[in-house]
């Protein structure tokens, strides 16, 4: 089977630097291109491992790529919605932070070509969605708060992945996001039954935790998953790059990648 031909968006970041080992790494993809906000030098290429020939700009990384894998900033999905279309690439999207107009890009995107978005790209943490939901049925009574901690550096709060945890929640219990509290500060009143409460912890490097508890009458129960760096995500988003590779024009998340 050939090799899925992949572009790294973003690759001066975080995510980047390690998208680039975990592609290395996999035998089913090759890396036609890389970009970021400012070019990209030789010796960028060169501490990266990369070939010189590679595509470096957006234009010419959409148009050798079959998959552009995106872990950068929101606003920057408006230009690589645009070329995804022009050159008829697929869209790995790991950004998080998007509203409600992102998400109806990415909607409108995927009628012209593949698009796979989640907030989390690592496996286990989208089990331990699947965990979360079980659990939120067996104890529909109990309060429920979620605790995400993160690196001092993420600018969004709280993570996409604790919102996602929320969502699989609610929708596990007939509820939705209008339960959600983010901020008791400006709430001086009893906690209400179907809260589900946020609360977020900026500090150090800590690569993504996140803890739902839930609080019985005389008990309580945590869950928590754990990530001890960021290759979970990047082994991830390469591997949903291949997946999507395969796949026909549409939008994707990662219960239709367990599914297949
Ligand atoms: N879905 C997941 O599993 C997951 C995991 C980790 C991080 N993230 C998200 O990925 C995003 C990036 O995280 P990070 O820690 O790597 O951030 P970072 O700030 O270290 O890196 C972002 C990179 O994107 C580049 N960039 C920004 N706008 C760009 C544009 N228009 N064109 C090209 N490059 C552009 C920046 O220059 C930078 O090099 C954040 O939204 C973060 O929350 C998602």
């Amino acid at each position: 089977m050939s090799k899925v031909k992949i572009a790294i968006a973003g690759v001066l970041g975080r995510m980047g630097k390690n998208l680039i080992e975990s592609a290395q790494f996999n035998d089913g993809v090759d890396i036609v291109g890389v970009f970021d906000k400012s070019p990209i030098t030789e010796e960028q290429l060169q501490s990266m491992n990369l070939k010189f020939d590679i595509a470096t700009t957006i234009d010419a990384a959409f148009d050798q790529a079959d998959v552009v894998i995106d872990f950068t900033s929101p606003s920057a999905l408006f230009m690589f919605t645009e070329n995804a279309v022009a050159h008829k690439a697929g869209l790995v999207v790991g950004t998080t932070g998007l509203e409600k107009k992102h998400f109806e890009l990415l909607e409108q995107t995927s009628k012209a070509t593949k698009v796979f978005y989640a907030p989390n790209m690592s496996l286990g943490v989208n089990s331990f969605f699947q965990i979360a939901r079980n659990a939120a049925s067996k104890l529909k009574d109990y309060d429920i708060e979620i605790i995400e901690s993160h690196h001092r550096f993420k600018k969004d709060s709280p993570s996409g992945t604790a919102i996602k945890l929320g969502e699989e929640i609610a929708s596990e219990l007939g509820r939705d996001n209008k339960d959600f509290v983010f901020d008791r500060q400006q709430q001086i009143e009893e906690r209400k039954k179907f809260d589900i409460g946020f609360s977020s912890v900026r500090g150090g490097n800590i690569a993504g935790e996140h803890t739902i508890i839930f609080h019985g009458e005389h008990e309580i129960i945590e869950v928590t998953h754990r990530a001890f760096n960021r290759k979970i995500f990047s082994d991830g988003a390469v591997n949903a790059s291949v997946w999507l590779a395969s796949q026909t024009n549409g939008y994707y998340n990662y219960k239709d990648l367990l599914k297949s």
